[in-house]
């Protein structure tokens, strides 16, 4: 009897510990690595070591960053690794004050070929100020670099981040496949160029929640390849609005497909829901739009589409855009434009913008019934339309 209960415990207390083992995760603390958190001492390489260690454990494994300031260069978190890995930083993440330091690389964190990443909090600051007034001064800048950016990585979570004055775009997702955004903040002034918060290029399954966008460019731009992407509870402006764009940049051009933005606040921004390409010829197109829910505060142009973008007209040769657009809905839109022309397709006349359906919007110009502009689209109307639809 006695030994039957000993064994008991024992096939009992093994097994315990068989499943603590499989849910074990061995965690890699930059300090033990040498990091110095007083935002002075080069933090690059300990952090690469600890990619390393983490990157070759059998286990899951944790990075983690305790609070305190961490000064790095541009450092490259390569895969593929052996399991999944969780960065966790409880601290901020510092650029070098001379822009040099991070401005040639193009990219100053680049997560790359990593399957199972999870970035949990952290603060970046990448010190952009002086790199934006290189750039306004005309004098010999760097290219910049983006803040973070997770390049062929499926199975991504950045949860909690906050990021602020990036040289370039603050967040990049290129050629990724299923990644959670959320809860995450996007900081940088209002003039400070080419600071999009977020841009999703060639990936599949990207969604964004619960987050709040503060910037000098797009909130959101969705490039070239972005397919089913998810848009919830978005707070924009300052910043240029959600843009899909500019499209046709090259003449090989992935389509955009998929795309939807519900229940989202525009501040103050350039542009609410914004669809833009280069007057030239491309085999992109544009399909299966869907905005529901947004509210629009004193926004510059609350919906847009432009296919005649040319800044600079020799740029554009054919003069008009190859982009297929269709399959577009604005659904409750609300608010308030500071420009008289609220809603305005100006779609490409060799390709009009097809199936364009506009439902419920109201949007007004200093308390008086905004304008619609129209030209080269086909669409039909639903419910009640202020300013009076031109579709
Ligand atoms: C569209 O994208 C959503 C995610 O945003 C996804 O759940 C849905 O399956 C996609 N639809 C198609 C037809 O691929």
């Amino acid at each position: 009897m006695d030994n039957l209960i000993i064994s008991c415990i024992t096939v009992l207390l093994s097994s315990i510990f068989l499943f603590l083992q499989s849910n074990a995760t061995s965690t890699y603390n930059v300090l033990s690595f040498g990091a110095k958190p007083n935002g002075q001492t080069d933090a690059t390489q300990t952090f690469l070591k600890a990619w390393s260690a983490a990157c070759s454990s059998v286990q899951p494994a944790t990075i983690y960053v305790p609070r305190g300031r961490y000064l790095l260069k541009a450092a490259t978190f390569r895969g593929p690794c052996q399991n999944r890995i969780t960065v966790r930083i409880d601290g901020t993440l510092v650029a070098p004050l001379d822009y040099w330091a991070i401005g040639n690389s193009g990219y100053w964190l680049l997560f790359i070929q990593v399957n199972g990443i999870s970035v949990i909090g952290g603060n970046l600051d990448a010190k952009g100020a002086a790199f934006w007034a290189c750039r306004k001064s005309g004098n010999n800048c760097p290219v910049g670099a983006r803040s973070i950016t997770f390049n062929w990585a499926n199975d991504v979570v950045i949860s909690g981040l906050l990021s602020i004055n990036s040289q370039l775009t603050h967040i990049v997702i290129n050629s990724c496949n299923n990644v959670m955004v959320r809860k995450v903040r996007t900081i940088a002034p209002d003039q400070s160029p080419n600071t999009d918060g977020i841009h999703v290029q060639s990936s599949t399954g990207v969604t964004i929640i619960d987050s709040r966008f503060k910037t000098g460019d797009d909130c959101i731009s969705i490039g070239p390849g972005t397919r089913n992407l998810w848009m919830e509870n978005i707070l924009c402006g300052p910043g240029h609005g959600v843009s899909i764009g500019s499209l046709a940049r090259n003449y090989e051009e992935d389509g955009v497909q998929n795309v939807t933005l519900v229940y989202s606040i525009f501040t103050g921004s350039d542009n609410g829901l914004r669809i833009k390409s280069w007057a030239r010829s491309s085999t992109g197109f544009v399909t299966n739009i869907n905005y529901r829910n947004i509210v629009m505060k004193y926004v510059d142009n609350p919906i847009i589409i432009d296919q005649n973008y040319c800044p600079n007209k020799q740029d554009c040769p054919g003069e008009t855009s190859g982009v297929k657009i269709s399959q577009v809905t604005y659904e409750n839109i609300q608010g308030t434009s500071t420009t008289p022309v609220a809603m305005k397709f100006d779609c490409s006349p060799s390709n009009p913008c097809k199936g364009i359906q506009i439902k419920d919007i109201k949007l007004t110009h200093m308390n008086k019934k905004a304008q619609s502009f129209c030209k080269n689209v086909q669409g039909s109307k639903k419910g009640l339309i202020f300013p009076d639809s031109c579709i």
